[in-house]
């Protein structure tokens, strides 16, 4: 059977570290490379974490390609907006984008920007490759907007990102990959290609407890940096009782859609005001964008630490 091709747009990212992982061990994935967004770090910082990442896992081989800061930076915002959004996001993911030290990068990221990666990715695998953005959807939008073809040479897009049904985590309103992008969130929630959405609706609850210090237990490179991530986590954010899974998740529908339910809905995203970063579902059978409404959350931890444990 033929592998699953797939770009992975990231922004690593604590919880991006382990989706990253996951893609990296999986003998169903067949990664054409990482294009990175700002989101969880700078750009500087989600890069050199990728990097970095892929150095200490000895896989060198898998191209990375440097995108869009998101457009949640400096020059975009109030600088009120712009400091508690940063307190906020060195709050989960630290000062640098992640919470675990990894080897300096021994490789650097290709030439060409991540967007025209995306196009050319697109156009050599038409009706194959799916693209898996777990950050900000800048790179994405921008891609799209850039060759609107991709809109048929795309096989299906796994996101995560947007909280339909329930409540964001940067805002009562908005999840924070949307929030970080809002306007190119909406484009492509709209571009009409099939989309599977991992929002909070599935990954929020889906998470790794602090007391489940066993959920992995092997001595692979990738458990153990994982094994200390959380541990870290954990010892700096003391009333933080649990480690959501939200990228892994994502990573994991690619491979196991079975394990979520899923609606099919028409997507859109309010771009201003208060409630900038909503996601807002209307259920429509005819839909582009099935909604992940439902999770076996143990069943999807049980996959995901045997992924990373392989
Ligand atoms: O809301 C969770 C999302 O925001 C995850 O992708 C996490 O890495 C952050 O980017
Ligand atoms: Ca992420």
């Amino acid at each position: 059977m033929s592998k699953i091709k797939i770009i992975l747009d990231t922004d690593p990212g604590n919880d991006d570290l382990l989706a990253i992982i996951m893609a990296l061990k999986s003998e169903l994935i067949d990664i054409r490379g990482m294009t990175i967004v700002g989101g969880n770090a700078s750009l500087e910082n989600t890069t050199n974490n990728a990097l970095s990442l892929l150095t200490y896992m000895n896989r060198v081989e898998v191209p990375v390609y440097i995108g869009d800061p998101s457009a949640l930076n400096e020059s975009s915002t109030s600088p009120e907006e712009f400091d508690e959004f940063k307190s906020h996001r060195i709050e989960i993911h630290g000062e640098t984008g992640l919470h675990v030290s990894l080897p300096s990068p021994s490789i650097e990221p290709r030439k060409i920007h991540a967007v025209d990666f995306i196009i050319s990715e697109a156009e050599a695998n038409k009706g194959e490759l799916i693209l898996v953005p777990i950050g900000p959807l800048t790179n994405i939008a921008m891609a799209i907007k850039k060759e609107p073809n991709i809109k048929d040479w795309v096989k299906r897009i796994h996101l995560m990102g947007g909280a339909v049904n329930v409540p964001g985590n940067v805002t009562e309103h908005a999840e924070f990959n949307i929030y970080c992008d809002p306007v190119a969130a909406n484009e492509v929630m709209s571009s009409g290609i099939g989309i599977k959405l991992c929002g909070l609706d599935i990954t929020r609850n889906t998470s790794v407890k602090r007391e489940e210090t066993d959920w992995l237990h092997g001595n692979s490179p990738g458990e153990k940096v994982i094994r200390q991530l959380l541990d870290t986590v954990f010892k700096k954010i003391p009333d933080r009782n649990y480690f959501s899974l939200h990228d892994p998740i994502t990573v994991l529908s690619v491979l196991h859609p079975e394990l979520i339910e899923w609606e099919l809905f028409d997507v859109s995203v309010i771009c201003n005001g208060p409630e900038s970063g909503k996601t807002l579902g209307t259920v429509n059978a005819g839909g582009s964008v099935a909604v992940g409404v439902n999770i076996d959350q143990d069943l999807a931890k049980i996959k995901i630490a045997e992924i990373l444990s392989n």
